[in-house]
């Protein structure tokens, strides 16, 4: 783990050194810490990898908010279908949750008002501005042709131009980057924003003379103290080469029949989109060998991506001795009968799958703490993603981890439940920048 955590940092340093880097160390334009003092009325969108959310977020100062939101599920075909029509999506959604809202019985928008919207778009985009962000690359299985390479706030305004709605798109935000912002105006001892969900990734806080790529925005006239917030996008960490992660045949084989070969390859052993695929990746290899569910119909279990993430977890949790639960979930959804040694074989293997995604989350967040110098000081690292909130024990094992690679100061890293950051962070976010741009400040950003 150590010598992973060692590599990690260098990687993150190079991104920050050079544009075009695997892992790209976005910065993101969100400029230091928000005060709690951010007050007013927001409109979020949330691009997630599994769900579409639009949250009207009222901040009212003193790390205080309240938010109604609308959610809409995703569908596979939606992510896979032209781009065109997925950000009308958006913007259909967008304006059907202001139609509903306005002048409701909480009169929560009011007619004609004019609304700043945060949208977290939470997949690798690179930013001049931060109201504009360029897709690097579609990660979480999603493939809609004609974003890559495009700016998805310009899509996004088209899509919503045809609504006529006093609407302006403030800020294209990543939900570390909303989780790092969120969390900390609640709590300031919070540096590192982290999702395990569907896909994993961090941002934390970095001084702008760190940030070699960016000199000739020549931030540091204005401000020689200038931070910025950097999405790191780690997921990509050790793509393509393959160099620090120990890969089995399984992580192999996840890799190569995904869409996106040779990408995301640190994700790939962590996120949520994955670990069940990696799992029945593991079952079918012992099926074909004779060794699992010998004159059973396995069809079922045989489709890619039909064991789910949160059957480990339901399979980890499982209170009895028998293990009944996991005898319901492979009669359910298989049509499988198990064995209870083979239900406990699953279930050691599901532990064993949770624990080196945590232990390997660990590296990443160590890589960060370290380059940044947090250890003897300690730091809070707000976390959130379902891997994060679901799936039992995987927090402790993160801990655990932490203290394996730095002795027992690696306590003093604690990870806590972030605050919602694609919906209170994408508001904080857009009212920490129109304040700035009151204030006439890096104008150009
Ligand atoms: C995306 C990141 C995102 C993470 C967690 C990754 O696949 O590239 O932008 O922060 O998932 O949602």
């Amino acid at each position: 783990m150590r010598i992973i955590v060692a590599a990690f940092e260098e990687t993150l340093e190079l991104g920050l050194q050079k544009p075009g880097q695997v892992v790209p160390m976005i910065p993101t334009f969100v400029f230091g810490w928000p005060t709690g003092q951010e007050s007013g009325d927001y409109l979020a969108l949330d691009l997630g990898g599994t769900n579409l959310r639009v949250c009207l977020v009222t901040l009212s100062g003193e790390g205080k908010f309240e938010l109604t939101q609308t959610k809409y599920r995703l569908t596979e075909e939606q992510k896979q279908e032209d781009g065109s029509k997925l950000f009308d999506f958006c913007a259909d959604c967008v304006a059907g949750f202001i139609r509903a809202h306005i002048g409701d019985k909480d009169g929560s928008i009011k007619e004609g008002q004019e609304l700043a919207l945060g949208f977290t778009f939470s997949y690798p985009c690179t930013q001049d501005r931060i109201d504009q962000g360029t897709l690097i690359r579609w990660t979480k299985g999603f493939g809609a042709p004609n974003v890559e390479g495009r700016d998805v706030a310009e899509l996004f305004r088209n899509a919503m131009a045809k609504h006529h709605l006093p609407v302006t798109l403030t800020a294209i935000i990543n939900d570390t980057t909303g989780a790092l912002i969120a969390s900390h105006y609640v709590n300031p001892r919070t540096k590192i924003g982290v999702i395990f969900g569907t896909g994993c990734n961090a941002a934390y806080m970095e001084k702008v003379e760190k940030i070699e790529k960016i000199n000739h925005l020549n931030l540091l006239d204005e401000d020689p103290e200038a931070e910025i917030a950097i999405n790191c996008e780690w997921g990509a960490f050790d793509s393509f080469v393959h160099q620090h992660l120990p890969r089995t045949k399984y992580d192999q084989i996840v890799d190569e029949s995904s869409n996106k070969p040779g990408e995301q390859a640190f994700e790939k052993l962590i996120a949520g989109r994955y670990l069940g695929e990696i799992m029945r990746l593991v079952i079918c290899d012992l099926i074909d060998e004779g060794v699992l569910f010998l004159g059973q119909n396995t069809y079922k279990i045989e489709i890619p991506y039909s064991f789910d993430t949160a059957f480990l977890s339901l399979m980890e949790s499982d209170p009895t001795d028998e293990l009944l639960t996991i005898i319901g979930l492979f009669t359910f959804f298989f049509g499988l009968e198990t064995t209870l040694a083979e239900r406990q074989f699953f279930r050691a293997l599901s532990r064993l799958i949770g624990r080196r995604a945590a232990r390997l989350s660990a590296c990443g967040i160590a890589a960060i703490v370290s380059k940044k110098g947090y250890l003897d000081e300690g730091c809070a690292v707000a976390a959130d993603g379902s891997l994060y909130s679901k799936y039992p024990g995987f927090a402790d094992r993160v801990h655990e981890g932490l203290v394996d690679i730095f002795g027992v100061k690696g306590k003093n890293i604690v990870t806590h439940h972030a605050e919602d950051g694609s919906g209170v962070g994408s508001a904080i976010i857009a009212a920490m920048t129109k304040k700035r741009r009151d204030e006439q400040k890096f104008m150009k950003c």
